[in-house]
C-alpha cells in the first residue's frame, strides 16, 4: 500500500509517500523558518499562507517522481493538533484529492506521527513501551500498551520543554528556533559554572515544569550582564543539563513505573543529541532498550504522517466525511490500531 501523508501543523510542509509493502520513503520537506525569524516565532498567519504558497507545487512534483496519482492506495494528513489555519491547509488539499481521486482518507494525530517515527527506519520496539514526546508544542510521557492506544502518564504543567529551549536560547541572544543553536552552545563546552534547578524530580510524578527554568536562567543573564560568548556558553550548558537530568529523572521513573523496558524518544527535541546519549547510557545500564527516529525524522516531516496513517489505512480506519481540524486533540481519543500488519 502506498499512502500519501501531508503535514502542515505548524511550520513545515512536508509531503511524502511510504510505500508498506517496501518501506520505501519520497519526500519532499519545505521549512518555513527564515520566514518567521525576523519575529522570533512562528506567526500563524505567515504559516498558513506559506502552506498555501508550498504545498501544491511540492505534492505536484512528488506525484510526478512516484508516477502521478494512480500508484496511490490512500492518503493521509494531520488533522491536529497545530495552528488551526495551517492544518486547513494541509487538509484540504487532502480532502480535495481523495474526493477527486476517490481513495480512502484519513486525519492522522500528528504526536502519533512523532511516536511511531522509529518504526520508519524499520526499528520497532516490542510492545508495550513508554513514549517521551517532546516537541515545541508537547512535552508528554506515554504509555503505549497497545498500538494506537495511547495513555498519558505525565505532561508540561506549563511550557513544552522545546518552547523553554527556544525561550532560553533568545534569552542568550541566539536566533529562533533556538533550540538546536543552543545545544550546539551547550555541547562546545565540557561544564558549566552554574547549576539550574531540575524541576518536579523531588517529589513522586511524572509531570513536568519548565516555566521556572527560563525564569532561572533570565535571572543568571540579568545579573552576568553583559554575557561573552564563553558566559553565554556556560550558561547553554547548564540549562541543557538540566532539561536532560529532568527528562532522564522522569523516564527512568516511568519504565520503573510500568515495569516496560523499551522507551522511545520522539519529537523535535528529541534530536537532541545529550538527551539522547544520557537516556542511551541509563537504560543500557537498567537493561532496557532507546528507540528513537532518524535525524531527519525527528522534526516535522510528511513520512511520519503518511507512516501513522498506513498504519490505519491498512486496518480499514478512514475519516472520509470529516471536516474538521483539531487545534487540541487528545492522544488517549484515539481508536487502537487493531494489528500491526508493517
Ligand atoms: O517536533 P518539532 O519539529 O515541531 C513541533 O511539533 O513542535 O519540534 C520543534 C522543537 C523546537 O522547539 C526546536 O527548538 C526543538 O524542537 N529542537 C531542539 C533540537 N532540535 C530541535 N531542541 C533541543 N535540541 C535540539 N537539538
Ligand atoms: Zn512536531
Amino acid at each position: 500500500m502506498k499512502v500519501l501523508g501531508i503535514e502542515s501543523s505548524c511550520d513545515e510542509t512536508g509531503i511524502a509517500v511510504y510505500d508498506t509493502e517496501s518501506g520505501q520513503i519520497w519526500q519532499r520537506l519545505y521549512s518555513q523558518i527564515e520566514k518567521h525569524r525576523e519575529y522570533g516565532g512562528v506567526v500563524p498567519e505567515l504559516a498558513s499562507r506559506d502552506h498555501v504558497v508550498k504545498a501544491a507545487p511540492m505534492l505536484v512534483d512528488l506525484l510526478e517522481e512516484i508516477g502521478g496519482t494512480d500508484v496511490l492506495d490512500g492518503i493521509a494528513y494531520t488533522r491536529g493538533p497545530g495552528l488551526t489555519g495551517a492544518l486547513m491547509v494541509g487538509a484540504n488539499l487532502a480532502r480535495g484529492l481523495a474526493f477527486a481521486l476517490d481513495k480512502p482518507l484519513l486525519g492522522v494525530h500528528h504526536m502519533e506521527g512523532h511516536l511511531l517515527a522509529p518504526m520508519l527506519s524499520g526499528d520497532s520496539p516490542s510492545l508495550p513501551f513508554v513514549a517521551l514526546l517532546v516537541s515545541g508544542g508537547h512535552t508528554l510521557l506515554v504509555e503505549v500498551l497497545e498500538l494506537g492506544s495511547y495513555r498519558i502518564l505525565g505532561e508540561s504543567l506549563d511550557d513544552a520543554v522545546g518552547e523553554a529551549f527556544d525561550k532560553t536560547a533568545k534569552l542568550l541572544g541566539l536566533p529562533y528556533p533556538g533550540g538546536p543553536e543552543l545545544a550546539a552552545l551547550a555541547d562546545s563546552v565540557q561544564a558549566s559554572s552554574f547549576k539550574f534547578p531540575r524541576p518536579m524530580t523531588n517529589r513522586p510524578g511524572l509531570d513536568f515544569s519548565f516555566s521556572g527554568l527560563k525564569t532561572a536562567a533570565l535571572t543568571i543573564v540579568r545579573k552576568n550582564e553583559p554575557l561573552d560568548a564563553d558566559l553565554r556558553a556556560d550558561i547553554a550548558h547548564a540549562f541543557q543539563d538540566a532539561v536532560v537530568d529532568t527528562l532522564r529523572i522522569k523516564c527512568m521513573r516511568a519504565l520503573e513505573q510500568t515495569g516496560h523496558r523499551s522507551l522511545v524518544i520522539a519529537g523535535g527535541v528529541g534530536a537532541n543529541r545529550h538527551l539522547r546519549s544520557e537516556l542511551q547510557q541509563h537504560l543500557e545500564e537498567a537493561g532496557a532498550r532507546l528507540y528513537f527516529p532518524a535525524l531527519e525524522y525527528c522534526t516535522d516531516n510528511g513520512a511520519m504522517i503518511a507512516f501513522a496513517g498506513a498504519l490505519r489505512l491498512l486496518q480499514g480506519q478512514t475519516d472520509q466525511d470529516v471536516s474538521d481540524v483539531k487545534a487540541r486533540w487528545s492522544l488517549e481519543s484515539l481508536p487502537a490500531i487493531a494489528a500491526m500488519g508493517v
